[in-house]
C-alpha cells in the first residue's frame, strides 16, 4: 500500500502527545510525516521538524494551511494535537481545504463549533475524526464485539473511570503543560472531565453502542485556586437503557493513569483496565471470573484484527494509536472502520457542556444530546 502524506500541528518537543502520534502513524507505514507545524514557538516548532526529518516544516499551521493547500500534491490528513481552545479553528480551515483531519480530544470547546464542523466534514466529504486513542485497544474491540453479539444479555450499568492522582496539589500550578487544563480560557467549560472523563465517556458509549441521553453531575474543585474541577462524578442514562456512573479525577492520589471499565449485564459483567490492557476480566452469570487474554485464540474478528503480537508479550498505548491510524488509512481509502468520528466528537462535547450545567445547577438531570444528532 502506498504511504499517504501526513501532517502534524502540535506535538512539538517535550510534549506530552506528539511522540504517541508519530509513533502510531508510523507503526503500520501507512503514513509518512510530510509537513508539520509542531509548536506554539515557530522557531522551536521548525527546528523541531527539521531534526526529526520533517520535509516541509512551517512557522505555524496558517503557514502550513496555506503552503500545502498551493502544492499539487498536499498532505491528506492532519493531525491536530494543540492544546484544546486552538482545535476548532485548526480543523475546521483543513477540512474547508478538503484536508482529512484526526483532532485531538475534546474536538471544541463549544457545541456549536462541534456541530459546525460536522456539518463542514460532512459537506466537504472529508473525515474528521477524533482521537479517541483508547479504543484502539484489541480488548475494548472485543468488549464492544461480545456485547454486541449478546454474551452480557442487556447492559444494566457501565462503571467507567479515568482518575489519577498528578494534579493533586498546587506545585505545578505555573507548569505550562498544566496551566491550560484549568483554565477556562484555554480549557472551556470543564478541566479533568474534559480532559480525562471524556475518554472513559467515549468508551461506555464505545462498548455499549449506546449513546448518553440525560445526565447528573456534581463537580469539585478541590485544589484551592482552581477555576475548574479536577474531581467530577456523572450519572448518564444512555440510549438502550444502561447507566452509566462515571468518575473522572486528577486528585487520586496514587493512581497512576486510572482508565478503567466496567460493564454488568443481565449475563454477565465485564472488567478491564488501560494500565493491564492485555488482560480482560469475563465473569458469566452463576460461573467463576475467566482471565480472556490478548492474543488468544477464539478471540473476535476486530480483537484479532487490532492485536499485533503474540500472547505474552504486552502491547500499549502507541499500538492502540496505531490502530486509529489504519482505521483511518482504510477509511481514506473508502473502507468503513471503527475509528471515531466528528459524530461521537460532538456527542462527548454536548455532554460535557450539559454536565458542567448540572454541575453548576446543584445536580439537576439535564438533556445531554446535542441538537443536530436529537432523535425526537
Ligand atoms: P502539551 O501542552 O504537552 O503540548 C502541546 C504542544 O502543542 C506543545 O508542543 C505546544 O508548543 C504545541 N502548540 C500549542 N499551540 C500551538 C499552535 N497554535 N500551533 C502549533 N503547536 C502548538 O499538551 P498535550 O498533553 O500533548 O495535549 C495536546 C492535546 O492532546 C490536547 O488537546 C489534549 O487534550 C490531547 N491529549 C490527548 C490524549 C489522548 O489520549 N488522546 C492524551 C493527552 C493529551
Amino acid at each position: 500500500m502506498a504511504e499517504i502524506s501526513w501532517g502534524l500541528i502540535g506535538g512539538g518537543r517535550g510534549s506530552q502527545i506528539g511522540p504517541a502520534h508519530r509513533l502510531g502513524a508510523r507503526l503500520d507505514g501507512h503514513f509518512a510525516l510530510k509537513a508539520a507545524a509542531l509548536d506554539a514557538d515557530p522557531e522551536a516548532g521548525r527546528a523541531y521538524a527539521a531534526e526529526l526529518g520533517v520535509e516541509r516544516a512551517y512557522g505555524n499551521w496558517r503557514e502550513m494551511l496555506e503552503g500545502e493547500t498551493s502544492r499539487p500534491d498536499p498532505v491528506r490528513l492532519v493531525t491536530v494535537a494543540t492544546p484544546n481552545h486552538t482545535h476548532f479553528e485548526i480543523a475546521h480551515a483543513f477540512v474547508e481545504a478538503g484536508i482529512h483531519v484526526f483532532c485531538e480530544k475534546p474536538m471544541t470547546m463549544e457545541v456549536d463549533e462541534a456541530e459546525r464542523l460536522v456539518a463542514a466534514a460532512r459537506e466537504r466529504g472529508v473525515l474528521c475524526a477524533v482521537n479517541y486513542g483508547y479504543s484502539g485497544y484489541p480488548l475494548v474491540r472485543h468488549m464492544r464485539e461480545m456485547v454486541a453479539r449478546g454474551d452480557l444479555g442487556a447492559v444494566r450499568v457501565v462503571v467507567a473511570e479515568f482518575a489519577h492522582g498528578h494534579h493533586a496539589d498546587a506545585a505545578d500550578a505555573d507548569n505550562p503543560r498544566v496551566r491550560w487544563r484549568y483554565d477556562p480560557a484555554q480549557a472551556g467549560v470543564s478541566a479533568v472531565l474534559a480532559d480525562c472523563g471524556i475518554h472513559a465517556l467515549h468508551m461506555a458509549s464505545f462498548v455499549t453502542g449506546q449513546q448518553p441521553e440525560r445526565l447528573a453531575a456534581d463537580f469539585v474543585s478541590a485544589v484551592p485556586g482552581r477555576a475548574l474541577e479536577d474531581d467530577a462524578a456523572v450519572t448518564l442514562r444512555l440510549s438502550g437503557g444502561a447507566t452509566c456512573r462515571l468518575w473522572a479525577s486528577a486528585i487520586a492520589l496514587g493512581r497512576q493513569h486510572g482508565l478503567t471499565l466496567q460493564v454488568f449485564g443481565e449475563r454477565g459483567g465485564l472488567r478491564w483496565a488501560q494500565e493491564q490492557p492485555n488482560q480482560l476480566y469475563w465473569t458469566p452469570v452463576g460461573g467463576r471470573t475467566e482471565i480472556v487474554e490478548r492474543g488468544a485464540g477464539g478471540l473476535s474478528p476486530a480483537a484479532d484484527a487490532a492485536s499485533r503480537v503474540t500472547m505474552g508479550h504486552p502491547e500499549g498505548m502507541p499500538l492502540a494509536f496505531a490502530n486509529l491510524y489504519a482505521d483511518l488509512a482504510a477509511e481514506i481509502g473508502g473502507v468503513a472502520s471503527l475509528c471515531p468520528t466528528a459524530e461521537d466528537g460532538l456527542r462527548s462535547v454536548a455532554a460535557i457542556h450539559a454536565a458542567a450545567a448540572s454541575a453548576r445547577s446543584g445536580g439537576a438531570w439535564v438533556d445531554a444530546r446535542p441538537s443536530l444528532l436529537r432523535e425526537v
